[in-house]
């Protein structure tokens, strides 16, 4: 089971990016606690990564359209980019979101997502757990439909 982990824009700087809305940990910490859980999981290939750039991570979605599932914190592409969804919209994988913040507390403009239209659910104000819960449901979800 093969699952790649996306994060956009400005999750680089996780940590030290306004700690109160976005928790004080790093994005190596994120992608540490994934590794163990999925570790713990077995059976399981991850690949975890991060680009400030909407076409790269067009690219890279298109890039693993074969893998199985796909956890992607867009950041702020989550509210602006049709041309991610179409990207999603055009693979077969499964795709959770994430959000570290509840993006429907927060601005207007936040609370579109044009990823949650072709995803398969959304995960949102959780913190940095998100990305864990996001992992049990979709090696879960994977492992049920290689069962059927
Ligand atoms: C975010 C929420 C987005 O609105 C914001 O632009 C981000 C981070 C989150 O994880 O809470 O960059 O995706």
């Amino acid at each position: 089971m093969r699952i790649l982990v996306l994060n956009g824009p400005t999750l680089n700087l996780l940590g030290e990016r306004e700690p109160e809305v976005y928790g004080r940990e790093t994005l190596a910490d994120i992608e540490a606690a994934v590794r163990e859980r999925a570790a713990a999981l077995g059976d399981l290939e991850i690949a975890f990564t991060q680009t400030n750039h909407e076409g790269e991570l067009i690219d890279l979605i298109l890039g693993h359209r074969d893998w199985d599932g796909l956890i992607i914190n867009p950041g702020a592409y989550t509210h602006t980019s049709i041309a991610l969804a179409d990207a999603i919209a055009a693979t077969k994988l499964a795709v959770v979101e994430v959000h570290l913040s509840n993006i429907h507390r927060r601005e207007a403009f936040r609370q579109r997502s044009y990823v949650a239209s072709v995803a398969w659910g959304q995960i949102t104000g959780f913190g940095w757990r998100g990305y864990l819960a996001a992992l049990d449901l979709l090696h879960a979800h994977l492992a049920e439909a290689d069962r059927a």
